[in-house]
């Protein structure tokens, strides 16, 4: 069996108390055998729960991962808002999500602070998720190959093959992200697919590349995206945000 990965973004959801209600849940459910069974090895589970409610999750966490959602380049000074990766890392958090489609349209996140963003995360030894994709307009238009060719290339290509090899890519069609819209397995493969290759191209060969798919992953869709060759796990947004249907991502996929 492959490896999946199953990593939940919470986006700006769950205050402290529901995140510690939520990972108190997520002990017993992990007990469950379909999953206890395989966690560590052949699953890996992550939450990206928003800055404040990181330290009640890593607190409750258990053999589940967490990460940030977002974080600047520069370690300290005059960044109002801003939270720094010397920060993250004090808190126990090891990866850390870059270049959200939310961060890029509604905060205008370039691909250049991107770049910036994911050379900072890889110099300090933490893991980047870092997401691309194309909007509505641009897949009607043909632009997909186009969109995810750019935003992969600025984003990786001054980046060596040791480090491009430690990034998790997640490919993220906008028009299917919490529009209850997933992209067709044939639509989700291909671009990955396409973005393997390119990958593949651009870091001189990476032995290893990790493309997660998202953008309304449920559990009555896991089951085929999580079989395409080309996709090694999801990142999912609303349907993590429950204990049940976040797990029952894995479960259905096994079943
Ligand atoms: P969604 O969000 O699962 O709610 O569509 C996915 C994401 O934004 O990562």
């Amino acid at each position: 069996m492959k490896k999946i990965y199953l990593y939940g973004n919470w986006k700006m959801n769950m205050t402290c108390k529901e995140t510690k209600d939520f990972f108190v849940r997520m002990s017993s459910a992990l007990e469950d055998k379909i999953v206890s069974d395989f966690l560590g090895k052949e699953l890996e589970i992550a939450i990206f729960p928003p800055f404040t409610s990181i330290a009640a999750a890593m607190e409750n966490k258990g053999r589940v991962i967490v990460g940030a959602q977002n974080v600047y380049f520069e370690h300290k000074g005059a960044y109002t808002g801003e939270i720094s990766i010397p920060m993250l890392s004090e808190l126990g958090c090891t990866h850390v999500v870059i270049g959200h489609s939310e961060r890029r349209s509604v905060f205008n996140e370039s691909d250049e602070l991107l770049a910036s963003k994911l050379k900072a995360v890889l110099s300090a030894k933490l893991i980047p998720v870092f997401c691309y994709g194309e909007k509505l307009e641009e897949r009607e238009s043909g632009q997909t190959y186009d969109v995810i060719n750019k935003q992969l290339t600025l984003g990786i290509s001054k980046l060596s093959k040791d480090e491009i090899e430690r990034i998790v890519f997640a490919y993220e069609p906008v028009w299917a992200i919490g529009t209850g819209k997933t992209a067709t397995p044939q639509e989700a493969e291909e671009a990955c697919e396409y973005s393997r290759n390119l990958i593949y191209k651009l870091s001189n060969g990476a032995g290893r590349i990790i493309i997660l798919y998202g953008g309304s992953v449920k559990p009555d869709n896991a089951k085929e995206l999580l079989s395409l060759p080309n996709i090694d796990g999801v990142l999912v947004g609303g349907a993590s945000l429950k204990v049940e249907s976040f797990l029952d991502i894995f479960k259905f996929y096994k079943k």
